[in-house]
C-alpha cells in the first residue's frame, strides 16, 4: 500500500500534455468495483464508457432508451471535475438489427433510416448537453483499403450517413466536441482514406472537432516509425488527434477467429499457444511491454496530441481476454489485476522526465 500512495497521478505527470483517459465498464459505472474506480480518480482526468453508451445498450428498443448507467457515469465525471466522452452514436456493431428493419421486419429506406438516426442523436447527446464533452460521432466508416465500410448505414443511406450524423450532433449540443473514431489509422490507405473523408466532410461544411486513432496495438505491431508517420499525415488536416482505446496485447493476435470461441475448447498445444501466460507475466515479457510503452508515450509527447486514453483501467477488465477467444489472459494495461502498477506504469512516468519541457499547454 505505500508504494502505492507515494505514485504519482498520471493526470498531473501529463497535466501540460494531454489528457489522460480511461474506459469504464459498467460494473465500475454501477459502483460494483470501488478499487478500480479509486484507480481512476486518482490518475485519470478523462473518461469513456466502455459500452453503455453503445446503441445497443442505451437504445435497446424502439421505444425503450436505458439512460440509467449513463447517468451515473455522467455523474462520475462530473463529481470529479472530468473530460467525458460519449461512445459512441454511429457504428455498424453493437446496434440491434432492428434498427435497420421497419415494424414487419424489412428493411427501412433512407428516410426512415436518417429519421431513426435523428432520434437517436438528439435523444441521447440532447440529454447529456453540454455535460458529455466529446463524442466519438461516428466509428469505424473508413476499411483498411481506404474505402468506405459498406455496413447498413452505408447501404441504406449512402456514404452521407456520416454528414448527416455530425449534423444531428451538433444540432444536439452545439457545445460539444464531435470525433471520428477508428482503427488501423497507421496503416496507409486507411489514413489516407480517413483524411479523405475528413476532407470531403470539411468541404460539405461539416465541423470535425477531432479524430481518434484507436491504438489497439501489441508489442511490436504496429511499427512506431509507422504510427508517427500517420500521425504526421493526420496533424495536416488541423483537427484534435486522440489516441482513444489503448492497449498494448502481449499475447497472439487471434484476429483470424471471427466468431467467439472459448480458449477451453481447443486443443491444449493450441491453448498454450494463444494464452502463453495463464498464471503470471514472466519478467522478460514485462520488461518489453514497459519498453513498448516508453517508447508510444514518448512519442505522443512528440507530436500534439491531445488526449490518451486506455481500453480499460487495469487488466483484468480489458477485452483483450475475452475477445475474440474467451479465458485467455492478456496484459495489455499499465495496472494488474490487484490493481497495482507495473513496470510499465513506471515506464510511462518516466518518458515525462525525458521529453523536452515546451512549457506550453496543449490541451
Ligand atoms: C472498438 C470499439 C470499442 C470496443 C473495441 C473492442 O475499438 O470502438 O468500443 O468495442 O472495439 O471491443
Amino acid at each position: 500500500m505505500k508504494s502505492e500512495n507515494i505514485q504519482p497521478a498520471l493526470k498531473d505527470v501529463f497535466k501540460d500534455d494531454f489528457y489522460i483517459g480511461t474506459a469504464l465498464s459498467l460494473n465500475q459505472i454501477s459502483g460494483n468495483e470501488p478499487d478500480a474506480v479509486a484507480l481512476v480518480e486518482k490518475h485519470f482526468n478523462s473518461i469513456t464508457p466502455e459500452n453503455i453508451l453503445k446503441w445497443e445498450e442505451v437504445h435497446p428498443e424502439p421505444d425503450k432508451y436505458n439512460f440509467e448507467p449513463a447517468d451515473r457515469y455522467v455523474a462520475l465525471g462530473e463529481k470529479n471535475k472530468m473530460h467525458i466522452i460519449g461512445h459512441n452514436l454511429v457504428w455498424h456493431n453493437q446496434t440491434p438489427e432492428w434498427v435497420f428493419q421497419d415494424e414487419s421486419g424489412k428493411p427501412l429506406d433512407r428516410e426512415g433510416l436518417l429519421k431513426r438516426m435523428k432520434e437517436h442523436i438528439l435523444a441521447v447527446v440532447g440529454r447529456y448537453k453540454g455535460r458529455i464533452h466529446g463524442w466519438d460521432v461516428v466509428n469505424e466508416a473508413i476499411l483498411s483499403d481506404g474505402q468506405f465500410r459498406k455496413n447498413k448505414w452505408f447501404e441504406i443511406i449512402g456514404e452521407d450517413y456520416l454528414v448527416n450524423a455530425f449534423e444531428f450532433a451538433r444540432r444536439a449540443d452545439p457545445d460539444a466536441e464531435l470525433y471520428y473514431n477508428d482503427y488501423n489509422m497507421w496503416k496507409p490507405p486507411q489514413y489516407e482514406g480517413v483524411i479523405r473523408l475528413i476532407k470531403d466532410l470539411q468541404s460539405k461544411g461539416v465541423k470535425i472537432d477531432g479524430l481518434g486513432i484507436q491504438g489497439h496495438w501489441a508489442l511490436d505491431y504496429p511499427p512506431l516509425d509507422e504510427i508517427e508517420t500517420a500521425i504526421k499525415a493526420l496533424s495536416t488536416l488541423g483537427v484534435k488527434l486522440m489516441i482513444t482505446e489503448l492497449d498494448v496485447c502481449v499475447i497472439p493476435f487471434a484476429d483470424h477467429y471471427h466468431n467467439l470461441i472459448d480458449l477451453s475448447s481447443l486443443e491444449p498445444e493450441m491453448q498454450k499457444k494463444l494464452s502463453p501466460y495463464p498464471d503470471a507475466l514472466p519478467d522478460s515479457v514485462q520488461k518489453e511491454l514497459a519498453e513498448r510503452y516508453a517508447e508510444l508515450f514518448s512519442l505522443f509527447l512528440k507530436h500534439n496530441i491531445r488526449r490518451v486514453t486506455f481500453w480499460a483501467v487495469h487488466d483484468g477488465q480489458s477485452w483483450r481476454s475475452y475477445m475474440p477467444i474467451r479465458g485467455r489472459t492478456d496484459y495489455p494495461m499499465l495496472f494488474d489485476r490487484n490493481y497495482k502498477p507495473k513496470p510499465a506504469f513506471d515506464a510511462v512516468v518516466k518518458t515525462i522526465l525525458r521529453s523536452m519541457p515546451n512549457g506550453k499547454n496543449k490541451k
